[in-house]
């Protein structure tokens, strides 16, 4: 069995996105190579899919409002922490990808996960 460092573990599963302090409290960032968006509340980030599953809007051009993101189009509302729907029109939820930070750099899962939590920290 081959045995990966932890280095090239998280270099294969994880998508460099920026540094830590590139993001402001409040900022929906879309994700370069990724259907995702990275989503800063306070210091806690989290990443959920692009689109939303109604008719197809941006999420990027939604809004944080208190522990979901809005959907610029209809407001439906999806949970930070794992991307089901809160309230709106969508009937499912959107994709939630798992963040990392680590020596100040922000990285997220080129994969989704079924739940999202906030980023973990790694020093
Ligand atoms: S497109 Fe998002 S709620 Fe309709």
């Amino acid at each position: 069995m081959l045995r990966l460092g932890r280095r090239r573990r998280e270099g294969a599963g994880l998508v460099r996105v920026c540094a830590e302090g590139e993001i402001a409290d409040g900022e929906i960032r879309a994700i370069e190579g990724l259907p995702a968006v990275l989503c800063r509340t306070g210091d806690d980030l989290y990443a959920l899919g692009l689109r939303c599953p109604h008719s197809g809007a941006l999420l990027s051009k939604g809004k944080i409002v208190g522990d979901c993101l809005e959907c610029p189009l209809h407001g439906g509302r999806f949970a930070l922490g794992g991307g089901a729907v809160r309230s709106g029109p969508p009937r499912r939820g959107v994709p939630a990808y798992d963040v990392v930070v680590r020596d100040g750099m922000i990285y997220i899962s080129r994969r989704p996960r079924r739940r999202n939590r906030p980023a973990q920290r790694r020093r």
